[in-house]
């Protein structure tokens, strides 16, 4: 089913709590982490419509995704219409459950083919490439946009208001400019113009790493749902401490040192069975580095685990470093490591 209806249907009682699609990041075993973990949609890494449509196999390999962890978002980027609407049916065929277009990257390789963020500075050029979209698929077409360009041209009502009258079916929004990059703090008041403009379902994004933080989100702007991106990092329950105190103000411990290094290990072994050991392990690295974070002899773990190049070197460590900490949690108690809020006084 499309539009806003759609949406609804494949998700549960609002508000959501969702994974932000981040590049580099969102892959299917992390995706599946943080199902597991309590998100109620998960979202790809942004693939390219001109790749799809020259055939590049590797962005085709993007399409992984697996029932266990739907519903799930395809992610496309691109400013031809006909090459996003050729993305777009060739994800929905392979089962995606809904589209998301990214008008938020800023990346200035993508920026100079006039994509992604690029887009949104003018409505003329972006209305054709929705309106493609949203005809070549039978599911909910998404968009996902940043403030605006630069704190002179913040549009992102404007440009939510003109997807709605496409047919998109939920907005997320990014509550920092173009030109902000990462820096600052995201702007939630902008966040919550664009729900009072839309009737569509909105998602606020941008600084939400704790339950506080999302329940602050939810009480300045009435969003449907909150997008957590890099506060998931090395934390892939915080989807569902969120949810348990949004929904029930029950308060959920955070991991222990022994959950995180076991999920570190599990992780590491999902991403070389589907990515091989070289590149596996590589990307696997960063992740690494959050989920060590804030434990015992952080930085010698870490040091250690940077060098390790093959599997059975890495569950060598990790099982080394498992029994250190179960035998320092038996001691000691638990290690939970809990993040502070950070737009939330704790
Ligand atoms: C490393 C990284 C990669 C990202 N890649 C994407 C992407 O592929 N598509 C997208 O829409 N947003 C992407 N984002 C933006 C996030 O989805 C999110 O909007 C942003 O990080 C703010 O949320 P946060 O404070 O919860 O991280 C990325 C962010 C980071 C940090």
């Amino acid at each position: 089913m499309k539009g806003p209806e759609g949406f609804l249907n494949i998700l549960p009682p609002r508000p959501w709590v969702t994974l932000a699609p981040m590049a580099g990041y969102t892959d299917h075993p992390y995706r599946l982490l943080c199902k597991e973990g309590g998100a109620d949609f998960v979202c790809t890494e942004l693939l390219s419509a001109n790749a799809v449509h020259y055939g590049n196999q590797k962005t085709f390999t993007m399409m992984d995704w697996t029932d266990e962890e739907r519903p799930v978002g395809c992610q496309i980027f691109g400013a031809e219409p006909e090459y996003m609407a050729e993305t777009a049916h060739a994800a929905w065929t392979r089962g995606a459950d809904v589209i998301d277009i990214n008008l938020g990257c800023s990346v200035p390789k993508v920026l100079r083919t006039g994509a992604a963020a690029a887009l949104c500075r003018d409505l003329n050029v972006l209305r054709p490439v929705l309106q493609a979209v949203v005809e070549a698929v039978d599911c909910p077409v998404t968009i996902k946009i940043r403030a605006g360009w630069d704190q002179d041209c913040i549009n992102a009502v404007q440009v939510s208001q003109m997807a709605e009258e496409v047919g998109i079916a939920a907005v997320a929004v990014h509550g920092r400019t173009s030109k902000q990059g990462f820096n600052g703090f995201a702007d939630w008041g902008v966040i919550g113009e664009v729900k009072r403009a839309v009737s569509i379902p909105v998602l606020g994004s941008g600084d939400v790493v704790s339950p506080e933080d999302a329940e602050k989100m939810l009480a300045e702007t009435d969003v449907d749902g909150i997008m957590i991106g890099r506060g998931a990092w090395g934390d892939p329950w915080i989807f569902g401490r969120v949810k348990a105190w949004l929904l029930d103000a029950r308060r959920l411990p955070a991991p222990t040192a022994v959950e995180r290094l076991e999920t570190l290990l599990r992780q590491a072994r999902m991403m070389v069975a589907q990515k091989g050991e070289r590149v596996g392990l590589s990307q696997m690295r960063m992740h690494a580095a959050h989920y060590i974070k804030g434990l015992p002899n952080a930085s010698e773990l870490r040091g250690r685990y940077m060098k390790l190049e093959t599997l059975p070197d890495v569950e060598a460590l990790l099982t080394e470093a498992l029994d250190e900490a179960r035998e320092w949690e038996l001691r000691e108690g638990p290690l939970r490591i809990e993040r502070e809020p950070m737009r939330a006084a704790a």
